[in-house]
């Protein structure tokens, strides 16, 4: 443990950047996809690879690491003995992710235990370096698996039954992987938790901002819809007689694209994932599965969004004669921070003279759990080109060290 006595002399904390580079560096060479990018899938082999990595570089800064029973890796540095600040964010990427989502907060998070190390500086709070179990939900969904856990909104072996799109359970994965922990998720009560994450979309860069204070996550919902018709001759089926699943996939894919369109403002709609079986060029399909994620920032315009989409299936069921059934993967109610939180990292911005503007996330992020047990909040950097979730993402490095600097800083203010 470090402790207050086990500085002397103390100078001023500051953000390395080239050795911030360096671990982002190091740390994407596990999962690289051949074109940029990577994949460290939750609970894979790249995602255990990570891990132990994380974890090294968390001891080697002297920090206290412990692993709860949902996988979810905390670092302690050491103060008094009050509620901790906690931070980080998630190392589990989407199977085409980019170097920075979620990996950015943790290792920005190491730099910032690195720098107080290096300037001598103890804090009366504890800090809790946190790198959460599936945030990307990619694989099992639903996404902020291992926050969720931690806030108690998810029990431990519900979340260990979830089938992922592989066919395996996240229990039996995170045993594969060797990352069941003892400790239960939740043993540590943060005095505040403030994740630093890129933006993933347009807004900071286009306004030439530096700084996004972040008051508040998109509402979501995440729903799985299966189309059962019925398999025919492609070339002998006449046109009236079909009970096309793929036809009926391709009408909610194009609905739900019009659906937000129509609705404006911040509602989003997307159908990321389709699978047709037999999947054959000259078979009508038999069935089909997709994936509808829909978001807004207003809970009841997303309600209103979920009842035009289930009319629609209803009658898409009716006019094409298929069977439609629905299972929703995740369902979340959007999140506001306390405005407390949001103007600390104003205040922080302006401190250290970095332009700043409040937004709201349209991505989910463990924040938005977190701030169910504590006051919680985010700081955002410009995404070149507002791209995410492409392997093509990326952060100018004085962004990178700007962020870094707002964590820093912003972590010190809560923890004295
Ligand atoms: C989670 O990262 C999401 O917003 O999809
Ligand atoms: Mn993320
Ligand atoms: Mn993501």
């Amino acid at each position: 443990m470090i402790g207050a006595s086990a500085y002397g002399m103390t100078t001023s904390p500051r953000i390395d950047l080239d050795r911030l580079l360096g671990r982002l560096d190091a740390f994407n060479r596990i999962g690289a996809l051949p074109g940029g990018g990577n994949c460290r899938l939750a609970l894979s082999d790249e995602d255990r690879a990570g891990r132990d990595l994380l974890v090294r570089w968390m001891r080697d800064l002297g920090l206290t690491v412990t692993v709860d029973a949902i996988g979810n890796i905390i670092g302690v540095r050491g103060g008094e003995d009050v509620a901790p600040v906690m931070f980080g964010s998630h190392i589990d990427s989407v199977g085409t992710g980019g170097r920075y989502d979620g990996l950015y907060g943790v290792l920005a998070g190491l730099e910032t235990c690195e720098a107080l190390n290096d300037a001598g500086r103890a804090t009366r709070r504890p800090l809790a370096l946190v790198a959460f179990t599936n945030e990307e939900g990619s694989r099992f969904p639903p996404y902020a698996m291992g926050s969720l856990v931690y806030v108690g909104g998810l029990a431990l072996e519900e979340a260990y039954a979830i089938r992922g799109i592989d066919g395996a359970t996240v229990g039996e994965e995170l045993r594969r992987i060797g990352y069941v922990g003892t400790v239960r998720p939740g043993f540590l009560t943060p005095h505040a938790y403030v994740e630093l994450h890129i933006e993933q979309g347009p807004i900071l860069e286009s306004e030439g901002v530096v700084i996004g204070a972040v008051e508040g996550i998109t509402g979501l919902s995440w729903t799985e819809v299966a189309i059962t018709g019925r398999a025919a001759h492609a070339g002998t089926t006449p046109m009236h007689l079909r009970r096309d699943a793929a036809w009926a996939a391709g009408e909610i894919a194009v609905f739900v694209r019009r659906l937000a369109q129509g609705m404006g403002g911040h509602q989003k709609g997307t159908v990321g994932r389709i699978e047709l079986y037999p999947n054959l060029v000259n078979v009508v399909a038999e069935r089909a599965v997709l994936t509808v994620d829909l978001r807004n920032t207003d809970e009841t315009l997303l309600q209103d969004a979920k009842r035009q989409l289930a009319g629609f299936l209803d009658r898409l069921a009716a006019q094409e004669q298929v069977a439609i059934a629905t299972r929703s993967l995740a369902r979340f109610a959007p999140v506001s921070f306390p405005t407390e939180m949001v103007s600390l990292i104003e205040t922080t911005a302006r401190e250290l003279a970095f332009s700043c503007r409040r937004l709201p996330s349209g991505a989910g992020h463990d924040a938005q759990m977190m701030a169910r047990l504590c006051p919680a909040t985010m700081i955002f950097v410009p995404s070149v080109g507002g791209l995410s979730h492409n392997v093509r993402e990326h952060t100018e490095p004085a962004h990178l060290e700007a962020g870094a600097a707002m964590l820093l800083h912003s972590v010190l203010r809560l923890a004295e």
